[in-house]
Order: C-alpha cells, then structure tokens, then sequence
C-alpha cells in the first residue's frame, strides 16, 4: 500500500494511529517482560502495552517496536532505558490503609504479642514488598509508630521494595494526593501527616526516617542481602506471576522470616501453597501465616 504523502515527510513516532504489533512481536514483547520481573501479561492487555510502547517510544523516538525491542536488550543504555519502561508496564495501584484487616492483623497477632512480651528492648523489622509509590510501607509504619507510642523501649524499622525506581521515588518524596489517604483514620492522619497544599499531604519527617525504599526485583531475591523479617506484608504483587515462580518466591520470603514471624498476602491471593515452617492464621478476611518458632511443636 502506498505510503500518503503527508505521512512520507512525518517522522515514524509522529504517526497519529497506532502501528499495529503482529503476533510474534507481541510474543516477543510477553518473553521479555516475564523473563526480567516474572510478570505475565496476557493476550487482553496487549492494548496496554502497545499504549504504553508508543508513548515511550515517541519519547524516545524510536522508528518501530522491533527497534525499541532492539534498544531495550542491548548495551547499557539498554539498561539504562529498561529502568524508565518497566515503570510504564507494572500496575502501581495502592493506597493508604488499603487493607485494613490485614492491618489489624499485624497489630492483633504480632505487635500486641511484642509488647507483651518479656524481651525488650526490641527492635521489629517489617518488609513490604513490591510497595509500589510507598503507601503500603508507611500504613505499616504508622500502624507500629501509633502502637508502641507508649513504649519506649520498642523500636520499628520498615525495608520497601519494588522494582520500579520510579515508584521508589515518590515513595522517598512522600508527598500524596489526598484521595489516597481516604481510608487512614483521622487520629493516624492527625499525627503522621501534614497539609502540603489544598491537595497534596506529606508524611512527617519523624515517620519517613523510618521507612527505607530499595530496589529489589523478587526474581532477584537469592542475591538480596535482606536481613531476617518480622512481618512480610506482600500484597497485590504475586497475582501477576505464574504459580510456580509464585510458590518459588513464597518459598524464598520464609527463609527471611524470624521464627514466630509472620508473612501477610493479599486475601484470595494465594491458593494451594503451604510451608512446611508455617501456620495458617485464622483472622477475619486475611492469608497470613507465622514461621514456628524453634521450639513449637508441628501444629497439624
Ligand atoms: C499493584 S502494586 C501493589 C502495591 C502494594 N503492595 C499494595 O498492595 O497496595 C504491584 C507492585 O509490584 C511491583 N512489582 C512487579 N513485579 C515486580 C518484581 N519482579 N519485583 C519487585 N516488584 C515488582 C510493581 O512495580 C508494583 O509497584
């Protein structure tokens, strides 16, 4: 088909329609993607990311998806561009309090379990895992800095994970917009944040300390030096994986849980995985589990 005139003297990234990806190309598209952050993406999110493609694409001024393909894998600016797209293909939905049993679960059978207890001082080291923009790791760290106000020998730590350094970012300026914080009750609004602007709230400095962003890719997790966990809170992350790489990271999150630790997943995330170290929590709306300690016995 003959090429319109007004077309010929257009640069490719300035076509108005969106070239169409054959079949090949879009598998191609599929291997990469789950090979370097374990994501499927099926044949109905295609149109998400040819959109997503093609605005970088523009950005970058590349002639056709297989160039940008080319791009992507090769050389360190491959890398380098590699950062920037995988930002454009993950799904970074979250909010505060997003998941308030869960919340409750922590507090009833973790922390209120630690100030109970004999051994202080201490110090809990709780992980977020895949916490995108950062709302989920500081809902953690308001939820413990709100629960040991009166104790003072009681400190938190929180690690936040993801792989999008963009995401990391916002979660580092901790600057939000006020729809999401909808769901945070107002006496935890009151004390961990404050007004930026007419839309825009801020966490306070005293709570960001406590929070600390890393980049770490969960296909990656082997070589990760984390220390031994707490709490695990790895939510709305899995969902996107096949089960057996699913299972595989479960089975790689257990080994950094302290014994009597817990690991909490997003209710109906997960089925049919169980850990030979691990014990169902039975609390309401929840998939939790709490790593035995040494000297329990196998509760069956
Ligand atoms: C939908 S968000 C979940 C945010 C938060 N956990 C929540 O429940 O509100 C999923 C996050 O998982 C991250 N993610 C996807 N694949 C990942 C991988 N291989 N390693 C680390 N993080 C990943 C994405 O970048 C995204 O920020």
């Amino acid at each position: 088909m003959a090429i319109p005139e007004q077309a010929q003297m257009q640069a490719p990234w300035e076509y108005t329609e969106t070239p169409p990806m054959d079949d090949l190309l879009f598998q191609q598209w599929v291997e990469l993607l789950e090979k370097r952050t374990g994501i499927l993406l099926p044949e109905s999110r295609k149109t998400f990311l040819i959109t997503n493609l093609i605005s970088r694409m523009r950005e970058v001024k590349s002639p056709d998806y297989q160039a940008y393909l080319h791009l992507v894998t090769n050389g360190s600016s491959g890398q380098v561009e590699w950062e920037t797209l995988v930002d454009r293909l993950t799904v970074h939905e979250t909010r505060f309090y997003r998941d308030n049993n869960a919340l409750n679960l922590i507090h009833d059978n973790y922390l209120k379990e630690i100030i109970d207890g004999k051994e202080k001082p201490y110090t809990v080291h709780a992980w977020s895992v895949g916490c995108a923009t950062g709302e989920e790791p500081y809902s953690l760290a308001m939820l413990m800095d709100y629960t040991f106000l009166n104790h003072n020998e009681l400190y938190y730590g929180v690690t936040a994970s993801d792989v999008s350094r963009a995401a990391l970012q916002t979660g580092r300026d901790a600057i939000y917009h006020k729809r999401r914080i909808k769901n945070v009750p107002e006496h935890i609004a009151k004390t961990y944040l404050e007004p930026v602007d007419e839309e825009h709230v801020q966490v306070r400095s005293t709570l960001k300390q406590k929070v600390c962003f890393t980049q770490i890719n969960l296909l990656d997790l082997a070589q990760q030096p984390t220390g031994m966990m707490d709490i695990i809170l790895c939510q709305n992350v899995l969902i996107y994986f096949k089960r057996e790489l699913r299972n595989l990271i479960l089975d790689h999150l257990t080994t950094r849980l302290k014994p009597g630790g817990i690991l909490v997943l997003g209710a109906g995330e997960v089925f049919g995985w169980t850990h030979p170290e691990l014990d169902l929590i039975n609390y309401e709306s929840t998939l939790a589990f709490k790593r035995r300690a040494e000297n329990d016995e196998v509760n069956k």
